[in-house]
């Protein structure tokens, strides 16, 4: 069954925030975080002040994947306040592109000044391998939809909204020279959205590397696009869990993601640590 497009105004997103504004007080986050594979542990080590469950917050979405915390987590991190997403929201899991920037939109009107959005991604281009890092320099998208699609929220930003920068060029820079002794072997390049859940085929991984494409993941680009909008900058970062269908022999599985995430686990934090100390 498909289920009606959802059309959304700003007083559906303040409804969420304000319940959330209700618990937090006079807490502020600067930072917001969306975490995937390989980072998610930045939830669990952060200073909490507050956990607020998905569930409880009014016109939020709530997670369908079986096992998943579906919280954020609000507190201090490496000295910054941050309001982090312990779990988040994929179009595979059945959601609408215009649903996923209701998690944005509502961190943008609690007052967050910047976004850094992490995941894991199979590797395109060839010379990666897994358990390195590629900072997002821009990102390709042919899926046919986006979270603005339907009538402009105009609070939340222009119809027509440039994305040359989107990817914060100053954060970037940043992100790399922080790669400096962190054990890490960090590149820079594009990230290509595919829509999964399955992983691509072997011709469409060829595909995506004659089109410019240096890794390939299933999340990021709907939130990226949401805070774009919104005018928040944007810091988003791959974790090279695997190579891309076709350039290993073997093939892919959900298990060498997760495993290869928890072999470089410290040192992606410290890294994203050195990272957040590092923005300004
Ligand atoms: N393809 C798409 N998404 C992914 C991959 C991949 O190879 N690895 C982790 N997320």
């Amino acid at each position: 069954m498909v289920t009606p497009r959802p059309v959304f105004d700003v007083e559906y997103y303040k409804k969420s925030a304000d319940y959330i504004k209700g618990i937090i007080g006079d807490f502020k986050p600067e930072i917001g975080m969306i975490l995937g594979t390989g980072l998610g542990k930045v939830a669990e080590i952060i200073d909490a002040k507050f956990v607020i469950p998905y569930k409880d917050i009014p016109n939020f979405l709530v997670s369908k994947a079986p096992g998943h915390k579906g919280q954020f987590v609000i507190g201090t991190y490496e000295g910054r306040n941050c309001i982090v997403m312990q779990g988040r929201f994929h179009s595979y899991d059945g959601y609408h592109f215009e649903e996923l920037s209701i998690p944005v939109r509502v961190m943008k009107l609690l007052g967050i000044e910047k976004l850094i959005i992490t995941n894991a991604a199979g590797g395109v281009n060839t010379g990666y391998h897994p358990c390195e890092v590629m900072i997002i320099s821009d990102h390709i998208k042919f899926t046919g939809s986006s979270p603005m699609r339907g009538p402009n929220v105009d609070e939340f930003g222009d119809r027509f909204f440039d994305t040359t920068k989107l990817y914060t060029p100053e954060y970037r820079k940043i992100a790399v020279e922080c790669a400096e002794g962190s054990g890490l072997n960090v590149h820079e390049g594009v990230y290509f959205f595919y829509a999964g859940p399955q992983f691509e085929t072997p011709a469409e991984i060829r595909a995506e590397r004659i089109l410019g494409a240096d890794a390939t993941g299933m999340s990021t680009v709907p939130e990226a696009l949401a805070a774009a909008q919104c005018g928040l900058p944007v810091l988003g970062i791959s974790f090279i869990s695997n190579m891309a269908a076709g350039v290993s022999p073997y093939p892919i599985s959900g298990e060498e993601v997760e495993e290869n995430a928890k072999k470089v686990e410290p040192l992606l934090l410290a890294y994203f640590g050195k990272i957040i100390r590092a923005l300004p």
